[in-house]
């Protein structure tokens, strides 16, 4: 059986997606959950870019020892240079460069000749080659090139010293047939590439993109790009969980496997989704809500008498399991903390106090605490803890039929000070936003709202997950409660948390200017 590698770009490519923009300490989080899953490279960042993305490969290449640590780099010398300056404390590094072969590409954007652009890529893969020993070169827009030129391309990147070359159909424009031919063609014509990795880079734009990866391994490719959740530019990448449990749902297919430990992929589905505020649809393959949900008769009835009858993967494969913990409000720290153990919380990098209380609070008010609201409770505690200028301390809210919302809100901030304030909304959502503007007085537009019920039941835990602009940029908040209010109080905080911490104190100053010269909401 032929290995996959899986080289994640969530970090990466994923993190362009719009809105979609990590803090270094969830990207860190998430890297983690990454070496769990044991994917095989990383991708990063692209540390040329800004100083946040530098940061977060550096620290990876540091931190993370068993896992190669890719980061993308522009074919300039100095993007090159500053990228090995992020990447080269990494035990496995792995330089990746790109340059576009097609011709809308290189006319419109280079603006260079072909033959110019066969010199840039093998001077620029020599360049990369000085500094790290694993150079992997992309064609950008491969689909839409000349496949000879391609074959011209890749053949020039080898004979410099490429170990990886990648076929990205950079604008998900290929079919499965089509991309399959691009793939065979490549393989049969480059010379020296059976000497290294063949990698496919698939977008979503037509919802060929997990399709064309898997084409791509039938035609011997030995490396995927792609995202947790299928999280990326535009419509995404193709998504890391349908090709890892295609492969392994259907080997006797594809003769090719990973050696990802799958029962992790629900937990990194979960986390990317709430870091990144991008819920994931409850019919969405392998880690939607409804994945391995049956309901109409015919379908339980099979269930019931035997599973294959309708499930080609059991929800444990992925993590999915509902076993219910069997502690309840009477638990002691000791059987709580096992319990973290066995289903594999890191307890390391966990404030086990914060989420004992949390714990016995939810204890308290629902009958039966499942796993996964204790990953809730983990995912909520991650975001309250990101950069706190301020806290929610209590939150109150009148309404109903006849009357005017009114909230009343209390909030802690980091230098210790108890701030109140009360406000009238339009529901009771809106007035809690009200009283909290009122207190953090920083102008931004609310544009995404959602409420998700962890588990089944009227007891459930609520999750809220809001986007909120400003000056241009879009902050995600999570917040957790069995009470929504209570929920969307704290998802609106943790959303004004971040933008404070990532615009810093001069956008608070301009924004508080701007509040008081009436420009702002
Ligand atoms: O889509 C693309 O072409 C890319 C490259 C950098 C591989 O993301
Ligand atoms: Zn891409």
């Amino acid at each position: 059986m032929r290995q996959i590698r899986i080289f994640d770009t969530t970090l990466r490519d994923g993190e362009q997606a719009a809105g979609g923009a990590l803090t270094l300490e969830e990207k860190l989080e998430i890297g983690r959950q990454l070496t769990r899953l044991k994917v095989d490279v990383i991708e990063a960042g692209f540390p040329s870019t800004s100083p946040g993305d530098f940061k977060a490969v550096e620290t990876m290449s540091r931190e993370f020892r068993d896992v190669e640590i890719a980061a993308l780099s522009g074919f300039r010398e100095n993007q090159l240079e500053r990228t090995w300056e992020a990447l080269k404390s990494a035990e496995r590094p792995l330089l990746h460069t790109v340059i576009s072969t097609s011709d809308i590409h290189i006319e419109k954007q280079l603006r260079i000749s072909r033959r110019e652009l066969v010199e840039l890529t093998g001077r620029t893969v020599r360049f990369a080659k000085n500094m790290c020993p694993h150079v992997e070169f992309s064609a950008m827009d491969a689909t839409r090139s000349d496949p000879d030129f391609v074959c011209e391309v890749f053949a020039e990147a080898i004979a410099a010293g490429a170990t990886v070359v990648n076929i990205p159909d950079s604008v998900g424009y290929a079919m499965p047939g089509e991309f399959a031919e691009l793939v065979r063609y490549c393989m049969n014509n480059v010379p020296g590439i059976d000497e290294v990795i063949v990698s496919v880079h698939c977008h979503d734009d037509l919802g060929q993109a997990v399709s064309n990866s898997l084409a791509g391994i039938l035609e011997g490719v030995s490396q995927v790009e792609c995202t947790i959740n299928g999280v990326g530019e535009r419509a995404g990448n193709a998504s890391q969980e349908e090709i890892v449990m295609a492969l392994r749902t259907r080997a006797d297919y594809y003769q090719a496997g990973t050696r990802m430990v799958h029962s992790e992929l629900f937990k990194t589905s979960r986390m990317v989704s709430s870091y990144m505020g991008m819920v994931v649809p409850p019919n969405k393959a392998v880690v939607g809500a409804n994945a391995f949900a049956h309901s109409s008769g015919l379908h339980q009835d099979g269930m019931l008498k035997e599973r294959t009858t309708y499930e080609i993967m059991r929800p444990e494969d992925v993590g999915q399991g509902h076993s219910k913990i069997v502690l309840g409000k009477t638990s002691g720290r000791h059987a709580f903390r096992a319990h973290l153990e066995e289903i594999g919380i890191d307890l390391e990098t966990t404030d086990f106090e914060a989420v004992f209380l949390a714990f016995k609070q939810l204890a308290d008010r629902k009958k039966e605490v499942s796993d996964r609201d204790i990953q809730a409770i983990l995912e909520d505690q991650f975001h309250q803890a990101f950069d706190q200028a301020y806290e929610l301390d209590m939150v109150q809210v009148t309404c109903g039929s006849n009357s005017i919302p009114t909230a009343t809100v209390r909030l802690k901030s980091d230098d210790g000070k108890v701030l109140k304030d009360a406000a009238l909304g339009t529901g009771p959502v809106d007035a809690v936003y009200q009283a909290i503007n009122r207190i953090i007085d920083v102008p931004n537009e609310l544009t995404e709202f959602s409420v998700n019920s962890v588990t089944e039941g009227i007891d459930a835990l609520g999750e809220v997950t809001i986007k909120i602009e400003s000056r241009g940029r879009t902050f995600t908040g999570y917040g957790a409660d069995t009470d929504i209010i209570v929920a969307s109080a704290k998802a609106y905080v943790n959303s004004l948390n971040r933008l404070l911490s990532i615009l810093g104190v001069e956008a608070q100053e301009d924004a508080r200017a701007a509040v008081a010269a009436g420009v702002a909401s």
